[in-house]
């Protein structure tokens, strides 16, 4: 089933959606070599907190941290580590998911540390971009594979692999909800988007082949080919005239 919010529950969740990237805007400040991503998570979690909200993510399937930290080959739901320290070169997702009255905000963001080379600077660009190709196409009457064609329409010409496995979703006072919104996909084709829905988008996009392997921890998701992966993600939410994103200050 797929749940149309009132603006009630709109105004709440542009909150929750504001908070994610309060969260997102402080933590880039703390993305340098030598940190590790444990750290990160704690920043993350004591700052979810102090705002009046819970981390999404925590226990969320026993997930155990409050947010993914997913670097170079890893594409999603990397699990924060004392032991993985950032350093000069690497790409960092960050997906952040935060529970606020009632209400699931969640977004994801692929940032450098320090100088990286041109070409995961075109990678983290090109993702960047693919997402925005998709929010354009997340207009009421529009249907939700028009988003994921669009994705894949303007991934193509890269030769970059879209992760499949994973994908967008509906979000509201579940994480999770339907629609799903798969990265690609021929246009016209699932639910007809209207007014009030609130979805995730969010390419995952490999520099290599879009084969992915999930490590022994159940979480942890690497390209097989060990080429940089990007991820990012906005909540929107369907408007009588277009979209607005959800996930921005
Ligand atoms: N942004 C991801 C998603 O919406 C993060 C989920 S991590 C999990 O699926 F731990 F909650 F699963
Ligand atoms: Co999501």
């Amino acid at each position: 089933m797929i749940t149309i919010k009132s603006k009630r529950e709109i105004d709440i969740m542009r909150e929750a959606g504001k908070l994610v990237a309060l969260a997102h805007e402080y933590l880039k400040k703390q993305i340098k070599p030598g940190i590790s991503t444990k750290r990160l998570d704690q920043m993350a979690e004591k700052f979810i907190l102090k705002h009046g909200a819970t981390p999404s993510f925590k226990g969320y399937n026993d997930y155990p941290a409050a947010i993914c930290t997913s670097v170079n080959e890893v594409v999603v739901h990397g699990i924060p580590s004392k032991d993985v320290i950032l350093k000069e070169g690497d790409i960092i997702a960050i997906d952040i998911g935060v529970y606020y009255k009632g209400y699931h905000g969640d977004g994801a963001w692929t940032y450098p540390v320090g100088k990286i080379s041109d070409a995961d600077k075109k990678l983290l660009q090109i993702t960047k971009e693919s997402l925005y190709e998709g929010i354009k196409q997340a207009v009421n009457g529009n249907r939700v594979s028009d988003i994921s064609a669009a994705i894949e329409n303007f991934i193509k010409q890269y030769g970059y692999g879209i992760v499949e496995e994973f994908t967008g979703h509906g979000i509201g006072q579940n994480l999770h909800e339907q629609p799903f919104v798969p990265n690609f996909g021929k246009p016209g084709r699932g639910a007809i988007l209207k007014p009030g829905m609130t979805i995730c988008i969010e390419p995952m996009i490999n520099r290599g082949n879009k084969q992915i392997e999930i490590l022994a921890d159940n979480w942890t998701t690497v390209t097989k080919d060990k080429s940089n992966s990007a991820h990012f993600e906005h909540m929107i939410a369907i408007k009588e005239d277009g979209y607005e994103i959800l996930t921005e200050l």
